[in-house]
């Protein structure tokens, strides 16, 4: 790897004081826009978009936002290219350096992403894998500190799965600096390193088995999927995830500012009530929105623009 190739594969990769530029440069881009005005500082640069999972938000804020940036962008899936047909990562990489200016991957094993990033010669940008997805969190706090402020110092609750959001989410509350309680049933628990790697660096987690008892008083209330794709094979019955359905009476505990998030997309009725989602708590879309606006920064940053 080339070291002076900024890749933005995870939160833990990327120091804080950058990651709290670009949230600084995310806002500026969405006034600008917000504003009618729009600066071109990718013009004829071109990213390739690897989707080796399904995607509506990733796909569509990625592909908008370059051209909001005057860039392009080209959309691949694995199965359609010769990924598909077992030609290595690495020689994908080595290729598609070649042809384009920096790649965006959706895939399943982490490992896939980071051997890609080791073979590229261009800015390489996770769209999620089955360990973490970083672009979530960035829309996730820039979304935070629009209707609440700074994020430092406030308290988090997660609630459900275990899974790769909650560990972009156990980085976060490292680099960010904000507390967060996490309750998840038994054998959904997030892995030890992201939890490790969190305290490690300063971020105060606590695990339970309630819903109750994490959401208390906390500032903001998230969820996701109680089965994520892919890992579907080790789904388990919903009646071990019910206790952790957000709901009117969950959202009772925490603080009565408290915000309620989701990735999308939401199983409405599982993991989370329509009352809830759709309620005075929930910023869901404005999340959604703002992957636009934070990607634009992230690309800004990889591409040095
Ligand atoms: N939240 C998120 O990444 O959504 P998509 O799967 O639609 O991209
Ligand atoms: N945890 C979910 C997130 C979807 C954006 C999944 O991986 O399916």
């Amino acid at each position: 790897m080339t070291s002076d190739i900024r890749h933005f594969t995870d939160l833990s990769a990327v120091p804080a004081a950058e990651l709290r530029s670009m949230l600084t440069d995310a806002g500026a881009r969405k006034a600008e826009i917000k504003a009618g005005r729009r600066s071109r500082p990718l013009e004829g640069k071109v990213l390739a978009m690897i989707f080796d999972k399904p995607s509506t938000r990733t796909r569509v804020s990625f592909d908008v936002g370059m051209r909001q940036l005057g860039g392009e962008t080209i959309m691949l899936t694995g199965t359609e290219m010769q990924l598909g047909r077992s030609e290595t990562i690495a020689d994908t990489a080595k290729v598609l350096s070649r042809y384009v200016d920096a790649i965006m991957i959706r895939t399943t094993q982490h490992e896939r992403l980071l051997e890609l990033t080791e073979n590229a010669t261009v800015p390489v940008i996770n769209g999620l894998t089955d360990d973490t997805h970083p672009c979530q969190l960035m829309a996730d706090i820039m979304t935070f500190e629009e209707h609440r402020g700074p994020v430092a110092g406030k308290t988090f609750a997660w609630v459900g799965d275990g899974n790769n959001v909650l560990h972009s989410l156990l980085e976060a509350s490292a680099r960010f600096d904000f507390n967060l309680r996490i309750a998840v049933p038994e054998g959904s628990e997030p892995a030890d390193r992201y939890v490790d790697w969190s305290k490690a660096n300063g971020g105060d987690i606590r695990l339970t088995r309630s819903a109750e008892e994490a959401v208390e008083d906390v500032d903001c209330v998230v969820t996701d999927c109680w089965v994520s794709m892919g890992q579907e094979h080790r789904a388990r019955g919903h009646n071990v995830f019910l206790p952790y359905q957000v709901n009117e009476r969950l959202m009772q505990r925490a603080r009565p500012d408290a915000l309620f998030m989701h990735c999308l997309p939401a199983h409405r009725g599982e993991e989370v009530t329509d009352a809830v989602i759709d309620g005075p708590h929930s910023v869901v879309f404005d999340e959604a929105e703002n992957r636009l606006h934070a990607q634009k920064a992230v690309l800004a940053w990889c591409l040095r623009a």
